[in-house]
C-alpha cells in the first residue's frame, strides 16, 4: 500500500469509519488501554493475513482475539469455573487469558497459528470497545508496530514504523498503560504465567522449564503429525498434495498465487491433509517475498520437527 495511513481523532465518525474497514476485511490501528494494537477480523483469515502483511512479520504467532465482554468470549473459548473468576474479576482490563478453543467456531486458523487453544481478552479502553461494538465482530490485534520495532504506546509510533501500511490510525492520545497485558494460560492443570504483565495473578505457575505441558496444547505452534516434504511439484505415492499456483493439489493454498490468500489457508490446510488417509504431506513451491517469508518459515518449521 503506497498511500499514506489516514490518521484520524477517535470520535464515534470515526470509529464508524474504522468499523468498515473491518468489515472490508482492512486492518486497522486502534488504542487499547495497554499498546496501540493492529486490528483485524477474526473470523477473516484474509484480513488477519494483512496484519502479517502490513507488519512485516517473518513468522507466525497466535495472536491475541479481543472481544467485547465475557459472554462474547465464551462463544469462542472454553472457561473453568476458576478461569471465569479470573475473567469476571480482572475484565475488562490487561488480561489475557489462554483457553481451549471452543470447537465448531468462527476464529479463523491464522489467528490461533493452528492452535487448539485462544488467548482471549476484554479490552478497558474506549475507543476498542466502540470498535468491537460497532463492527460486531471479534478482533485479532497484536501491537501495532513493524516487525522487530518497540510496542507503539502514541499514534505517532504507529505511524513511525507502519505509514502507508494501513489504511487507519484511530488516535487517542498516550495509552494508559504502556505494556502489554499479562498472559495466563488456562488449559487444563495449574494456571501459567506465559508473559508478565500489568495484572498479577498469585496463583499462576510461572511458564518455563519443568512444567508437564499436555500435547499439542501448550508448545506455541501448531505442527502436523505426518511427514512434510517441501519444494514438490506432483505428489509421490501416499502423499497428500498441498498445492500452490501452478501446482495442483488435493487442495491449495491459493490457485492464483495469491499470498495474502495462501496465509489465510495455510493451516487449515495442514489440518485437513493430517487428517487424510494419505500418510505424508507434500507443500509446493510457495515464493519467499513479503507474506510467502512467514509461510516458507511456517512450512520449514513443520517440516523440520519430524522425527
Ligand atoms: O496488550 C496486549 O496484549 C496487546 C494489545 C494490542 O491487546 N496485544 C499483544 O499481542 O501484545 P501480541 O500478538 O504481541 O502478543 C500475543 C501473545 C504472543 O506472545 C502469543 O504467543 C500469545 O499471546 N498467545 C496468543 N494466543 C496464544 C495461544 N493460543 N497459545 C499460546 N500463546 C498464545
Ligand atoms: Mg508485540
Amino acid at each position: 500500500m503506497s498511500t499514506p495511513t489516514v490518521r484520524l481523532p477517535a470520535d464515534d465518525g470515526a470509529i464508524e469509519e474504522a468499523a468498515r474497514a473491518i468489515l472490508a476485511g482492512r486492518p486497522v490501528a486502534v488504542p487499547t488501554e495497554t499498546v496501540y494494537g493492529l486490528a483485524a477480523d477474526a473470523t477473516n483469515g484474509e484480513a488477519v493475513a494483512r496484519i502479517y502483511q502490513a507488519k512485516g512479520r517473518p513468522s507466525f504467532n497466535p495472536l491475541i482475539t479481543h472481544v467485547p465482554d465475557l459472554a462474547t468470549a465464551e462463544r469462542y473459548g472454553l472457561f473453568d469455573p476458576a478461569t471465569l473468576a479470573l475473567a469476571e474479576t480482572h475484565w475488562p482490563g490487561p488480561l489475557t487469558l489462554v483457553v481451549p478453543l471452543r470447537p465448531g467456531g468462527s476464529i479463523a486458523s491464522i489467528v490461533t497459528a493452528g492452535l487448539p487453544s485462544i488467548g482471549l481478552r476484554v479490552p478497558a479502553h474506549p475507543v476498542m470497545q466502540a470498535l468491537l461494538r460497532a463492527s460486531g465482530r471479534p478482533l485479532a490485534a497484536p501491537s501495532a508496530n513493524a516487525s522487530g520495532r518497540i510496542s507503539p504506546t502514541r499514534a505517532e509510533h504507529v505511524l513511525a514504523s507502519l505509514d502507508g501500511r494501513i489504511p487507519l490510525l484511530l488516535d487517542a492520545g498516550p495509552t494508559e498503560r504502556g505494556i502489554e497485558s499479562t498472559i495466563i494460560a488456562a488449559t487444563g492443570g495449574p494456571l501459567r504465567l506465559l508473559r508478565p504483565g500489568p495484572v498479577e495473578v498469585p496463583e499462576a505457575q510461572r511458564a518455563g522449564s519443568g512444567q508437564i505441558e499436555a500435547p499439542g496444547m501448550m508448545s506455541s505452534h501448531y505442527a502436523p503429525i505426518k511427514p512434510l516434504r517441501l519444494d514438490a511439484t506432483q505428489a509421490q505415492p501416499g502423499e497428500w498434495l498441498i498445492g500452490f499456483g501452478p501446482v495442483p493439489g488435493r487442495s491449495t493454498l491459493s490457485a492464483g498465487s495469491d499470498l495474502v490468500e495462501a496465509a489465510a489457508n495455510l493451516f487449515s490446510a495442514l489440518h485437513e491433509a493430517d487428517e487424510s488417509p494419505c500418510e505424508a504431506i507434500a507443500v509446493a513451491p510457495v515464493p519467499a517475498d513479503g507474506l510467502g517469508a512467514a509461510i516458507n518459515d511456517r512450512l520449514r518449521r513443520a517440516a523440520a520437527d519430524r522425527g
